[in-house]
């Protein structure tokens, strides 16, 4: 076993390689078995048993089918647990397969039926909690309204910090200790264990969807939640139950990734600094929400919750929708895609998608856009946002040429 002591950087490049050695290996040994050799009915329906119902494979059993364990799944999930320092991790398909995985083990194992959610949170989650698909109630509140809106039949605390697409920051600890005995849930996807550590902060659960940072190279989807040993179990029953583990390619990808995630992290939120700071010099943005701006962060939680803004910018543009709209489509640089934490920066306009699900009331403004940056030159992805400005103000100036000559040949 690694060491606890290792710097963070340290056990992203090592964590959960342990063996790797003794195996006679280097690179991470990648297991793409979807059914595995049963020693006998006796040992195989017993390491069945042991794997359907969330448990550790056997010592001296099989891993019976891939639904149920996987070796290069684990090997992810003991490293992503060690960078949030919990005890352990339960990775699955996707994002919203975690979210969804936690909502069913929590509301069944403890016959509760009741969450609460403090918006913003992902459109996908909000959808989710909204729609009242998996028979659970949502109360959605704001950061101060969680004590108020905690029922007796209230299962879980959901929050994201810095929140998608907002860039809100949500005081952990604060919520943690005005949820009581109902434990809280962290969306930690825009932050990652890098910057931030929700349960050392008191949380329950840091969850991600892994497609994002985690990765870090837009070809993987999945997610991840960390959490102590009973919760994790109960995960891993729901995973088997419901089919939602992560492929083995995908955890190969995930965990390689992890290696560089520290650095990615560090360069991208340098580089998001310098155009959030050239961003908030322009007349065609009304308003940039990131969290290394004093403006957006007046409780200081940058510095004490999490250790850095992060790579993620939101700006409201002074040409409402319009603006908002003709600037996704007039970047060259910057990709006009959903999804962010890639080395490559993406733009878009999260009321039309991302969040096109959540209701009106809390719906984000049709002015804003979402930036996740990436690991280009920044100065690159400014010129690239000059340009960007500068034709959709030379189109919005031909549109209105156009509709002065039109009038003056109606009133002709
Ligand atoms: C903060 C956050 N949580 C969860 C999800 C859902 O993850 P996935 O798309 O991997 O299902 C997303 C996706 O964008 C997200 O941004």
């Amino acid at each position: 076993m690694t060491p606890m002591t290792l710097h963070p950087d340290s056990l992203a490049v090592h964590a959960g390689r342990d063996d790797l050695a003794s195996l006679g290996v280097h690179a991470l040994p990648l297991d793409l078995s979807s059914t595995n050799p049963l020693p006998d009915v006796e040992v195989g329906g017993l390491s069945y048993e042991v794997l359907a119902t969330g448990g550790l494979p056997l010592e001296g059993g099989s891993h019976v089918y891939a639904r149920l364990w996987n070796p290069t799944v684990a090997r992810f999930e003991e490293a992503l647990a060690r960078l949030e320092h919990a005890e352990e991790a339960v990775a699955f398909s996707s994002g919203m397969a975690a979210v969804t995985a936690v909502l069913l083990s929590l509301s069944h194992d403890r016959g509760l039926r009741h969450v609460v959610a403090v918006r913003p949170l992902y459109g996908g989650t909000d959808h989710l909690l909204a729609s009242g698909l998996l028979g659970i109630e949502t109360t959605f509140c704001t950061e101060a309204e969680v004590s108020a809106s905690i029922r007796p039949d209230t299962a879980l605390v959901v929050l994201e910090t810095p929140a998608n697409p907002t860039l809100d920051l949500v005081d952990i600890r604060a919520v943690v200790a005005a949820a009581g005995d109902v434990p809280v849930l962290v969306d930690n996807t825009f932050a990652t264990p890098v910057l931030q550590r929700p349960l050392d902060l008191g949380a329950a659960i840091s969850l991600h969807s892994a497609t994002k940072y985690l990765g870090g190279h837009g070809d993987v989807v999945g997610g991840v939640v960390a959490c102590d040993a009973a919760t994790a179990a109960s995960l891993r029953r729901t995973r088997a139950i419901t089919g939602a583990i992560l492929h083995p390619l995908a955890a190969y990808l995930l965990h390689r990734g992890l290696a560089t995630l520290p650095l990615r992290v560090r360069a991208q939120q340098e580089g998001a600094r310098v155009v959030a700071e050239w961003l908030a010099t322009r007349d065609e943005v009304r308003a940039v929400h990131f969290p290394g701006f004093a403006e957006c962060d007046p409780r200081g939680l940058v510095g004490t919750q999490q250790s850095g803004p992060g790579a993620m910018i939101a700006i409201q543009l002074a040409g409402g929708y319009e603006a908002a709209s003709a600037l996704t489509s007039a970047v060259r640089l910057f990709t006009h895609a959903v999804s962010l934490g890639s080395v490559d920066s993406l733009i878009q306009h999260p009321a039309a998608l991302t969040h096109r699900p959540v209701d009106a009331a809390a719906k984000p403004s049709a002015a804003l856009v979402r930036l996740s940056i990436g690991l280009e030159n920044p100065g690159d992805l400014i010129a690239d946002l000059a340009q960007a400005f500068a034709a959709v103000t030379a189109a919005a100036a031909s549109v209105d040429v156009a509709m002065d000559a039109e009038e003056r040949v109606l009133q002709a």
